[in-house]
């Protein structure tokens, strides 16, 4: 049975007047690889930022894994499964690969940040993703 992973319903997101989403609703079931095609200023950018909580909707309602989710947030997003890659990446060229990859979520010790356990996790999750790569720290 398809399990829905994000229930997007009759979302309504305007700028200044403009509707970018006119009462948008969409299913994504779960193992689902979807998508989304559209002209430039079609919405597809607003239907993300309102996914992983960096826009709140003017109206309509999300639900993930069959819970409506009341404003949702970066936080909340990431909490519940939701990642985005953007389009436009902006690296911090004076940071590390690692801090760059875990700047929202760098592990501490101490209350001080613990560089050398966050280099480590980001040489497990590369090696994951690819097991040739051996990050230098
Ligand atoms: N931050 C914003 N401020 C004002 N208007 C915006 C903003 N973001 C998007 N829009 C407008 O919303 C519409 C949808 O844009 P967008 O979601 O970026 O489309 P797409 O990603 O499909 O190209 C466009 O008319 C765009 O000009
Ligand atoms: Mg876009």
């Amino acid at each position: 049975m398809n399990q829905s992973a994000l229930r997007i319903r009759n979302v309504v997101k305007s700028f200044d007047g403009i509707k970018a989403l006119k009462g948008l609703s969409l299913n994504f079931n779960k193992g689902e690889i979807i998508g989304l095609v559209g002209s430039n200023g079609a919405g597809k950018s607003t239907l993300l930022n309102v996914v992983w909580g960096a826009y709140a909707p003017d109206s309509g309602e999300l639900h993930i894994n069959g819970q409506q989710v009341d404003k949702i947030t970066p936080t909340k997003a990431q909490e519940l499964g939701i990642s985005i890659i953007f389009q436009h990446r902006r690296l911090m060229p004076y940071m590390t690969v690692a801090e760059n990859i875990f700047i929202d979520n760098m592990p501490k010790l101490r209350g001080m940040v613990d560089y050398k356990k966050n280099a480590l996790r980001c040489q497990r999750a590369a090696e994951d993703a690819q097991p040739r790569y051996r990050l230098q720290q």
